[in-house]
């Protein structure tokens, strides 16, 4: 165990890593353990201040604005010479059904949770390129796998990184670059607390609503911890030849054989189970 964790810190000692949304939850857990095992870290937040108990080195930076990323990364690239990791993992989701949110909504969502992505890739390619070398990972979810009922928009805006990434990765692969894709299940973090109301709610939906409310609160006392997820983080980070999807969590392992064996209808219904939704055609 002792001499893996000394092969892990070696493999990424002085390297250069840029961490989206550092300041809580899996980012901050990830911008933690990559510091441990050697990586520079830098962490990004619309407003950062010092992490309680961390001397992680954070940046301004909102992922929906272009000029916001690209000062980021030349600071960082100013400051190191080189990126060797980027992380995106700011994102946040909305709660309520699919009929309830505008599409001003859902586009400030995708905003973030899509284009922020595509923002920061881009701004660090020309960069990783120059490098023949560099590593990028999108924290997607099980919910870029699976349908996401009452969270319809942000299932969408994680299948839509899942497709962007896998695309992404065969074009970059020649350039020394790889694409991972994180999937994580329920996670214990600020995530719940910071999920946005949908802003046309409908009187329709507003038992169902709750109910889903309800069981996402639920699932959150059981939720793996961010640490789970890091650690899986800075074993993709690190892997010599990296696989383009790492579930997080036994739970998400669970989901995604489901997801990958099960027939269509089989999943359809056991999924509608699971989750409280009634037995319909
Ligand atoms: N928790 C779960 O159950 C779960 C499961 C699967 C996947 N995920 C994914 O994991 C990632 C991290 O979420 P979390 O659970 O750790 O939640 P969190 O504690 O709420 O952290 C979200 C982070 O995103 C950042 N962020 C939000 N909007 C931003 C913007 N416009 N520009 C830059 N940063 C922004 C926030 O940073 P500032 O507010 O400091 O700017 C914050 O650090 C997300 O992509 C989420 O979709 C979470």
């Amino acid at each position: 165990m002792a001499a893996l964790k000394e092969s892990v810190v070696n493999q990424a000692s002085k390297k250069t890593a840029i961490v989206t949304g550092a300041t809580s939850g899996i980012g901050l857990a990830t911008a933690k353990v990559l510091q441990a095992a050697g990586y520079r870290v830098f962490g990004t937040s619309r407003n950062p201040a010092p992490a309680a108990g961390s001397d992680i080195q954070m940046l301004t930076c909102d992922v929906t604005e272009d000029d916001s990323v690209a000062t980021m990364v030349e600071t960082v690239f100013g400051e190191t010479g080189r990126i060797d990791l980027l992380v995106n993992n700011a994102g946040f989701g909305i709660s309520g059904a699919a009929e309830e949110s505008s599409v001003e909504q859902a586009k400030a969502m995708f905003d973030v949770n899509l284009f922020g992505v595509v923002r920061t890739i881009r701004a660090v390619l020309p960069i990783m390129r120059s490098q023949n070398d560099g590593r990028i990972i999108n924290i997607s979810s099980v919910l870029g796998l699976i349908p996401a009922p009452y969270m319809a928009l942000y299932g969408a805006s994680k299948h839509a990184v899942e497709g962007y990434s896998e695309s992404l990765d065969h074009e970059i692969r020649g350039q020394g670059i790889r694409v991972v894709l994180i999937e994580p299940a329920y996670t214990r973090t600020s995530f719940d607390q910071n999920l946005v109301r949908s802003d046309r709610p409908l009187d329709i939906y507003e038992i169902e609503r709750a109910g889903r409310d309800r069981f996402l609160r639920e699932m959150m006392t059981t939720a793996d911890t961010p640490e789970v997820v890091a650690k899986v983080i800075l074993m993709a980070a690190t892997a010599a030849s990296p696989n383009l999807r790492y579930t997080a969590g036994s739970k998400a392992r669970q989901v995604s054989l489901l997801r990958r064996f099960v027939p269509a209808k089989g999943f359809d219904k056991s999924y509608r189970k699971q989750i409280g939704l009634p037995a319909a055609s």
